[in-house]
């Protein structure tokens, strides 16, 4: 791990560079909440991703820097819309971008931040560029996809478990492939490997969402995990945790959970809701759930042909993935 706290210095090196060009940009109401939320941390999972996907060939990780940079812009830019979409007040332990400046602000800011993701990338040679660009493009807009699916399910009734998979997949897990497969594409791996190293992240990301939609239920610590806790049950959100909750109800919990989707009292509701998910032990649904996941992403794994080292320090970050608190 010692190893990954170099790359992701690596990473806020190259990231405060690109940052205070920020600075003098006008119109400040375009660049200053990128630079506000580019300022406000996070785990920096995909761009160390990037980073570790080009180190595991033994290249030099300095030459992913820039995809490791477009993916956080494109994160980021996500995070910004995302909290609009979820009328979100929280992250990362701060007021969202609509809530600070106000949703066109928020929109715009955002807007500039995805253009900016793919520019950055120009600074790779046509032919890398080409691979790495055709690649970004294709997972942001499945994002999009994955996104207004997650939307569309809050006013849906019967979500089945593999609808709820497949939105996941697209608004989350296929950043964290793209992230590694960028990385192998700056290694120049072999396809096979840069597509094994997509699996990997995909998977990896479908346990990360799973993980994400837990916490957001039952996080210990608010602090750490910086968003409004509750948030997904106040939108009617269509997590693994409640298709499973309305799948294993008895009569009674079925009709509290149909009332509980139309209660305005959002501290009712959060309640009512997690009463349900303790009675039917919900939560460790879940995390069996991302458990079986992450074991699928670790084969995927293992199927890459790298440096063994570097691949059993990545197997050892997924693992410690599943137990984060934010
Ligand atoms: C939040 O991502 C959005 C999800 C896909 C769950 P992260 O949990 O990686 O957010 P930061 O960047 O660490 O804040
Ligand atoms: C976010 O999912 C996915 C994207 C930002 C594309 P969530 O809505 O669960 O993410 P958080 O919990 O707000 O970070
Ligand atoms: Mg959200
Ligand atoms: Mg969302
Ligand atoms: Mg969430």
């Amino acid at each position: 791990m010692k190893n990954y706290q170099l790359l992701i210095e690596l990473f806020l090196k190259h990231l405060e560079e690109y940052k205070s060009n920020l600075n003098s940009k006008s119109p400040k109401e375009l660049y200053e909440p990128e630079n506000y939320i580019l300022s406000l941390g996070g785990k920096r999972l995909r761009p160390l991703l990037a980073l570790v996907a080009c180190d595991l060939f033994d290249k030099d990780p300095k030459h992913a820097l820039n995809s490791a940079l477009a993916v956080e812009l494109f994160h980021n830019f996500s995070l910004i819309h995302d909290d609009i979409l979820d009328a979100a007040p929280l992250r990362r332990n701060k007021e969202t971008v609509h809530m600070k400046w106000n949703t066109n602000i928020a929109i715009l800011s955002g807007d500039v931040m995805l253009v900016k993701a793919s520019q950055v990338l120009e600074n790779y040679d046509f032919k890398e560029f080409k691979k790495l660009n055709t690649l970004f493009n294709k997972t942001a807009i499945e994002v999009c996809e994955g996104q207004q699916y997650d939307m569309n399910f809050e006013n849906e009734k019967n979500v089945l478990v593999e609808d709820y998979l497949q939105m996941i997949t697209y608004k989350t897990a296929v950043l964290l492939g793209c992230s590694l497969k960028m990385g192998a594409i700056n290694a120049n791996a072999p396809e096979s490997d840069q597509n094994n190293l997509y699996e990997f992240g995909k998977h990896l990301g479908i346990a990360f969402q799973l993980l994400d939609d837990l916490l957001d239920a039952f996080a210990v610590d608010s602090e750490k995990f910086g968003k409004q806790i509750g948030g997904d049950i106040i939108s009617n959100k269509k997590t693994f945790m409640f298709l499973k909750a309305v799948e294993l109800a008895n009569e009674k919990q079925q009709k509290q959970l149909a009332k509980l989707l139309k209660t305005k009292d959002a501290t009712k509701k959060i309640e009512g809701v997690l009463e349900i998910y303790n009675d039917l032990k919900i939560k460790e649904l879940c995390q069996i759930e991302a458990d079986k996941h992450t074991a699928i992403a670790i084969n995927c794994l293992a199927k890459v042909s790298a440096n063994a080292t570097k691949k059993e320090s990545l197997k050892k970050f997924a693992n410690e993935l599943l137990n984060r608190q934010s």
